[in-house]
């Protein structure tokens, strides 16, 4: 079997991914989220909030327990939260801590103990970070989505860099998604304009209907993990 351990599991791309990967019968499923909403006899749900440190240490032992002849193991960290929109000097702060542990520090968590755990395992690996464009461009009132995603790719790089993870079969990769129709695009349109000074290119883009779904989105996501060896990748370039 492959297994699969996905954050973000209850909606979104997150979800549409668990979807998409449940139709084929070699593959198994390991979501964590806050709450579930996928029953199915190869899904396993971890009720876990990723933004509360503690909750994710304590987890981290038991987390990756697969068979040992699983074929192919894979951790993709989808989770994130665009944060409190606003300039910096704004912020409150437990917010903005939390934002970062849950869109860096509990990936940089998860990884350091997959690749642990699966170090000498003889089979195929592979670790998928969901980045963003905004890792990429700098965007007003989004310092924390920005930074914490760009942190995201740094670390994707340098995990692909070192050379105990080539020669243990283990491939990365960095994936920013383009602009997908879930509830981060609602609240990125439901922003005032003095938090956020590009919210009326993301409302012409709803409007446009440029705005691609969450399955497009994971199957875009699910090829691009197939085909490419590029660690960094924007799936914005497709439409
Ligand atoms: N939508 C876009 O246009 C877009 C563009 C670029 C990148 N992305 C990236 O794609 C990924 C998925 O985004 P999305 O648009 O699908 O978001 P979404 O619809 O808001 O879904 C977010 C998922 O993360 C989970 N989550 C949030 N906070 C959590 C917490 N504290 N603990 C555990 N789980 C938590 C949510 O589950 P619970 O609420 O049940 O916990 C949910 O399953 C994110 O990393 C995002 O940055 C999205």
């Amino acid at each position: 079997m492959n297994y699969y351990f996905i954050t973000g599991t209850s909606k979104g791309i997150g979800k549409a991914l668990v979807e998409n990967l449940l139709i084929q019968e070699e593959n198994y499923i390991i979501g964590a989220s806050r709450t579930c909403s996928i029953h199915h006899p190869r899904y396993q749900h971890i009720h876990l909030d990723l933004a509360n440190p503690k909750q994710v240490i304590n987890h981290l032992p038991k987390l990756f327990r697969i068979p040992e002849n699983a074929r192919f193991a894979c951790l993709i960290n989808n989770a994130g939260t665009l944060g409190e929109i606003g300039p910096m000097g704004s912020l409150e702060p437990n917010r903005l801590q939390k934002a970062y542990q849950l869109n860096t520090i509990t990936p940089a968590l998860l990884a350091n103990s997959f690749i642990q755990t699966f170090s000498a395992w003889q089979i195929k690996k592979k670790i998928v970070n969901i980045s963003s464009g905004a890792g990429r461009t700098p965007y007003d009132g989004w310092s924390t989505y920005c930074s914490s995603k760009a942190a995201l790719d740094m670390m994707s790089q340098v995990i692909a860099c070192e050379k105990q993870n080539a020669s243990s079969q283990l491939h990365i990769q960095s994936i920013a998604p383009g602009i997908v129709d879930t509830l981060m695009q609602k609240e990125i349109r439901d922003t005032s304009n003095d938090r956020f000074s590009n919210r009326k290119l993301f409302l012409e883009l709803s409007e446009n209907n440029r705005l691609i779904s969450p399955e497009k989105a994971a199957s875009r996501i699910l090829n691009a993990m197939n085909e490419s060896e590029e660690v960094l990748l924007d799936l914005y370039e497709e439409d």
